[in-house]
């Protein structure tokens, strides 16, 4: 059995490089499912999994040749075609997936919710991400689909830092990260006071959650954090730490690293001799809680938490749905490079029915010469659309959405754009650019 199967990889040595390249999966070996991925999120811990790669293995979880990586992504999953008894074409499940159309898994301890993949390759890495649950349907709502691996973070957090000194006052890194906002919403609950650090682009929007005490931007850590406080560093940066710290004359009472946004700021870990400072994993404290509570009951605690979160979350939150590997190659550009607004949740659909139904809707990264004034989307945006807009196919307005993002990148503009144009050829301009200048001719080749 032969079919379209592609996958989206990164360079993981440079991870701004990617490439969609197809797959000749072997589905005939007993043991084997071929899985269709359907529908997944993705935010900063994605690209966490790529940085962190390979400290903690999680370029393990879908191996790829060479310099290559498949960054994993929490997402839905059905039955293609199976190898295994039981388990049916058709049958949707939900965990840990690369972005790719397809995958073959190996599932064994077949149960009625779950089955954990057994592939050899996967041996060493927490249960966590090896288990999968059956799903009826992929009808979850998408806020849930983004928040509740990022909420797996802050509600394991809070349970850890419910353990310490009542009241103990948190300072929180990467404010903004719906895991530190899932965190802060819970530490309120309990009334421990938060201070949420953040870069200066994203201070209104934290301030304007309401959950966080006190909001101070990186640059302005003057104020003196209260002694015997928490610092849970959801950044992962260590001079940032030490900066905090030493604000706080080297009193704070424990430093918790819980993330690395900062990807670029570094290694995250604590170390060797600190310890005030811990790695904090989700994963493992969902070993001990499961063990101490039973899985049912931890379970049942973090989804209602997670529904109450969400119903909060829905105030701010915006879906940005995204469509095909193009889609997800779009969206994980933005993310790496920041340029994602925190407010977003981005999913990714790769079902055929929603390529076919929305297969005008693709994106495409094109460069243009730099060309432009003092405003370049606006003008650029204005030329393009205007009638007749490019030659060769329609762009109208409604195909520049809100995702399309404009940059100065060396000598070239970047243009990152969705719009409404398939096939091959998206994109020729010809004509007088803004400020009189030619653009030139851009062509973009969608890679699926
Ligand atoms: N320890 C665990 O077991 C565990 C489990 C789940 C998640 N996590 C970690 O939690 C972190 C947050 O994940 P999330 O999905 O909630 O994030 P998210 O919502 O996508 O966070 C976006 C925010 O992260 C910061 N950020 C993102 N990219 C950045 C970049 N390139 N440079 C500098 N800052 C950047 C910015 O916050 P500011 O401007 O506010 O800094 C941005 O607004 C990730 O590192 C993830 O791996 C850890």
């Amino acid at each position: 059995m032969h079919g379209n199967w592609r996958s989206l990889e990164v360079d993981r040595r440079d991870l701004r490089t990617t490439r969609v390249v197809a797959d000749d999966l072997d589905v005939t070996t007993p043991g084997q499912v071929l899985f269709e991925v359907s529908r997944f999120g993705f935010s900063a811990n994605n690209v966490t999994y790529a940085s962190l790669g390979d400290q903690l293995g999680y370029w393990n979880l879908f191996p790829a040749v060479g310099r290559w990586g498949r960054i994993p992504v929490w997402g839905y999953l059905r039955v293609v075609s199976s190898a295994v008894p039981g388990v049916e074409e058709g049958r949707r499940a939900f965990g840990l997936c690369p972005m790719s159309t397809h995958v073959l898994l190996r599932p064994g301890h077949l149960g009625a919710a779950t089955f954990a993949e057994e592939s050899s390759h996967r041996a060493g890495l927490s249960s966590v991400y090896n288990v999968y649950s059956w799903a009826d349907t992929d009808t979850e709502p998408d806020a849930l689909l983004v928040l509740r691996p990022l909420f797996w973070l802050s509600f394991m957090l809070d349970d850890y830092l419910a353990q310490g000194e009542p009241g103990t006052g948190v300072v929180v890194t990467s404010a903004s990260s719906k895991a530190a906002i899932g965190l802060t919403w819970l530490l309120s609950r309990r009334g421990v006071p938060v201070t949420g650090l953040t870069s200066a682009g994203h201070a209104g929007f934290v301030a304007d959650l309401g959950h966080y005490d006190q909001v101070l931007t990186y640059d302005e850590i003057q104020t003196r954090p209260p002694s015997g406080a928490i610092l849970v560093d959801v950044a992962g940066n260590a001079a940032l730490r030490e900066r905090i710290d030493r604000r706080s004359g080297h009193r704070l009472a424990e430093i918790i690293v819980a993330g690395h946004t900062q990807h670029g700021a570094g290694p995250a870990a604590p170390q060797a001799g600190d310890d005030r400072t811990v790695s904090f994993s989700a994963p493992q404290r969902i070993r001990q809680r499961a063990a101490d509570w039973g899985w049912p009951v931890l379970e049942q605690r973090f989804i209602t938490a997670l529904r109450g979160f969400a119903a909060t979350a829905s105030s701010w939150l915006q879906i940005e749905r995204s469509y095909g590997l193009a889609g997800a190659a779009a969206v994980y550009r933005q993310v790496l490079d920041n340029t994602t607004p925190p407010a977003t949740a981005d999913v990714v659909d790769l079902t055929a029915q929603s390529l076919g139904r929305q297969q005008c809707v693709t994106s495409y990264a094109v460069t243009f010469p730099t060309c432009c004034g003092s405003s370049p989307p606006d003008a650029l945006t204005r030329w393009l659309c205007r009638p007749p807009p490019v030659h060769g196919t329609r762009l109208p307005r409604r195909g520049w959405n809100q995702r399309s993002s404009w940059r100065s990148c060396g000598d070239k503009l970047l243009a990152l754009l969705v719009s409404c144009a398939g096939g091959d050829v998206i994109l020729t301009t010809n004509g007088p650019g803004p400020a009189g200048h030619r653009l030139g001719i851009a062509r973009a080749r969608v890679p699926d």
